[in-house]
């Protein structure tokens, strides 16, 4: 297997970048990577770290052996249809990052038979501790899962699906979730600030105790539940403010929000894939 393959970014937007950052970050050669897209000034900053750059899709897709489609959604159409030929003179492995877009409608698109992988990536990708979900189509080789596994791996961690249609969890979790973190987030600088903390002070107690959870989760041998049941003193200061977040339905309202964001998830599937 070609350990370092050619590949190009259809779209240079702020998800290419990241994958880009991490992939050069990483010590792959810029020299083997292409970006295609519309916007000169983005073009050029990425010329100056090396990358071939290009505003001719076809060019980047026939240059290489990977095609990463980091385009917006509603445009995936337009550019799928525009280099289904190149893409079927060359078969390269397709990988798309676009939310919703389902790989039956971009196979059809490019003219049948291509190797697809589905990505669901999130933003914290643009500091190298992004979480993947992917999904790969009955074309894929497992030497082509193994290649966009090592691709993506360049953003943080990356987990497979064996249903297209679990990407909508996927997305509930991981694609959406840093937003919950940051709501939380706010919630608790905005109520640390009403028991008489700074602003400066609530901020920096609230990211760094975000931080410090989510290492020691990770580093832990015990689930989430059992650590904070080891934080939880009977009759202690946490015990209060556990109980009312579970009096106030928290676990509760967290399936509501989730499965409101996966049915919305399925909904744009559906809007974004019609013909
Ligand atoms: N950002 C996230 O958190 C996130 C999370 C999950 C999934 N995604 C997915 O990642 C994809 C990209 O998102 P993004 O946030 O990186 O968007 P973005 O910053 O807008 O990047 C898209 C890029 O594609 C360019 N483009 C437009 N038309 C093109 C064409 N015909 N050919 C080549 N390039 C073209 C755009 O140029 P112009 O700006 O000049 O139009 C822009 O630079 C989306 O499909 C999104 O669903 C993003």
């Amino acid at each position: 297997m070609n350990s370092k393959p050619t590949l190009a970014f259809i779209g240079a937007g702020n998800m290419a970048r990241a994958i880009i950052g991490g992939l050069l970050s990483n010590g792959y050669p810029a020299e083997k990577i292409w970006a295609s897209e519309p916007n000169i000034e983005r073009l050029s900053d990425l010329a100056k770290l090396g990358l071939n750059t290009t505003d001719d899709n076809n060019l980047a897709v026939k240059s290489s052996e990977i095609v990463i489609l980091a385009v917006k959604p509603q445009v995936l159409k337009t550019v799928s249809l525009d280099i289904a030929e190149t893409v079927q003179q060359h078969k390269p492995l397709l990988i798309s990052v676009a939310a919703g877009i389902m790989s039956t409608s971009m196979n059809q698109w490019l003219g049948g038979n291509t190797s697809i992988v589905r990505c669901m990536p999130n933003t914290p990708a643009l500091v190298q501790t992004g979480a993947n979900g992917l999904y790969a189509n009955d074309q894929v080789s497992p030497e082509q899962r193994l290649q966009a596994e090592t691709i993506l791996n360049a953003t943080g961690i990356t987990l497979w699906v064996e249903q297209e249609s679990q990407l909508d969890a996927v997305t509930a979790v991981s694609g959406s979730g840093p937003a919950y973190f940051f709501l939380v987030m706010e919630s608790m600088i905005a109520a640390g600030k009403k028991l008489g903390l700074t602003e400066e002070t609530a901020t920096q107690l609230t990211l760094q105790t975000a931080l410090g959870a989510a290492k020691m989760a990770q580093s832990s041998d015990v689930s989430p539940a059992e650590l904070r049941r080891r934080v939880t003193s009977p009759n202690g200061t946490t015990e209060q403010a556990i109980l009312r977040f579970t009096e106030g339905g928290l676990p509760e309202l967290f399936d509501t929000a989730l499965k409101a964001c996966n049915d919305r998830s399925v909904e744009l599937a559906v809007e974004l894939g019609k013909d």
